[in-house]
């Protein structure tokens, strides 16, 4: 069985790059875009604090269609420019919002989620989806946890293949 530690008594950016090293380690020896992005979404549900939801929506056209996820069920497809997922595909830029409440046309799928960062995955160019984290917690993504968890997604882009999906 494969063992995530992380030391909790250093700082936040190390512990980013430890959980850096873990994820390099998962991912190892696979390529699967499926198989990837089930244990991506898994492994920062397991290992990033306070988090409701964690996952995938991939690009299809002008919509984003709901991919590998942990939490509770999700709506399936947000148009380009729709809520935080549709602004950070449209955008093709982090969203990280302090109070989903106060992000106007935010998309509740779950009614418990206070704070979301929203990361688009891009692959030579080609946006091909966004990673979504929601938190129960109002403001609980930091500048430095934004940093950390872009780097996270670098990861998961270096250890998949995308070729059949653009
Ligand atoms: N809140 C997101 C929708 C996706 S769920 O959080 C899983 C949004 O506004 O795009």
């Amino acid at each position: 069985m494969f063992e995530i530690e992380i030391d909790s008594n250093t700082t936040p950016e190390i512990q980013y790059q430890e959980l850096n090293g873990q994820l390099m380690a998962l991912l190892s020896g696979e390529r699967d875009l499926i198989c990837n992005a089930a244990q991506f979404s898994a492994f920062i549900m397991q290992t990033v604090a306070d988090l409701n939801w964690s996952g995938f929506y991939f690009a299809r056209s002008k919509e984003l269609v709901l991919g590998p996820y942990v939490g509770k069920v999700a709506c399936t497809r947000i148009p380009f420019g729709r809520g935080v997922c549709g602004a950070a595909a449209q955008t093709k830029e982090t969203q990280r919002i302090e109070d989903v409440y106060a992000f106007e046309g935010h998309i509740a799928c779950d009614s418990a989620s206070a704070s979301e960062v929203v990361i688009p995955i891009i692959v030579d160019g080609h946006l091909i989806g966004v990673f979504d984290m929601d938190s129960p917690k109002t403001g609980r993504f930091s500048e430095v946890d934004q940093a950390g968890l872009e780097r996270l997604v670098e990861t998961f882009v270096a250890a998949t293949d995308f070729g059949w999906s653009f």
